[in-house]
């Protein structure tokens, strides 16, 4: 039974309020035994996967490239699934220029890459030589992606741009850089937060106020989004 069809009445009246919920049982895939929903699912760390996407297992051939990579690499930085799906569905809904600022291996770019439209244009930029190098070679035969070794900072030279994957530590420091770099309606994804419920948000028991910055800018309308059940973005559209 699929969790939506197993919840009933009042659900979306209490979308958030789990303990409330009047539901009989659900199967739960993790732990692969029927379990009574209302009460148990706050008790069983397992049963978090409950909030997982379903996503296929397969991934598209120049993501499986860039996910190579960064096996013979040993590089243990790149994106998630997750965040590469959100990538791809949100360089479908936009045109002109998509662009990444920390490349890596090239995996969020390959998710990019995926999603574009034919006459859209992908640009990264990687401050490790070696690395930017190698994923020139890896995207050589795909039109429109261009990878900058360099600072994030040399990108500005390419501005405006319609997306922004921010995966490069200081730059998300730099909201007023960032701010600059985008067309209106352009959108930021910032990577890499931890979920937290409270407001301001609190990361390692401090008000992470990076984030509080990001969510209430007024140049940005912007909404923390989880991607995991441990792991977050940011987006930020340029108003
Ligand atoms: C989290 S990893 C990027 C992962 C990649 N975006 C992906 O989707 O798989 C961050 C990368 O940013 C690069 N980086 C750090 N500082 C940078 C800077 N100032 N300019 C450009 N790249 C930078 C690092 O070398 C590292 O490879």
């Amino acid at each position: 039974m699929g969790l939506a069809a197993a919840v009933e009445n009042g659900y979306d009246k209490t979308p958030h309020d789990v303990p409330r919920l009047s539901l009989a049982s659900v199967r739960c895939p993790c732990i692969r035994t029927d379990v009574s929903y209302l009460g148990r699912i706050r008790r069983s760390v397992d049963c978090a996967r409950l909030t997982a996407v379903s996503a296929p297992t397969e991934v598209p051939p120049i993501v499986a490239k860039a996910l190579a990579l960064s096996h013979r690499q040993g590089y243990l930085r790149s994106s998630r699934n997750e965040t590469g799906r959100l990538l791809a569905a949100l360089a479908a809904s936009r045109n002109g220029l998509l662009a990444e600022l920390g490349t890596g291996c090239g995996v969020g770019a390959a998710w990019l890459v995926s999603g574009k439209h034919a006459d859209a244009q992908v640009i990264t930029a990687e401050l490790d030589p070696a690395l930017a190098t190698s994923v020139q070679k890896l995207f050589v035969d795909e039109p429109g992606v261009r990878v900058v070794s360099g600072d994030w900072t040399e990108l500005a030279l390419h501005a405006p741009f319609s997306l922004l994957f921010v995966d490069a530590r200081d730059a998300k420091q730099n909201v007023d850089a960032l701010a600059d770099l985008m067309e209106t309606g352009g959108m930021v994804v910032l990577d890499d937060f931890t979920p937290t419920t409270s407001w301001p948000p609190i990361f390692e028991g401090r008000v992470d106020t990076l984030r509080e910055q990001w969510l209430t800018d007024e140049r940005f309308t912007a909404v923390e989004v989880m991607v995991t059940d441990d792991s977050s973005v940011v987006l930020a559209t340029r108003r």
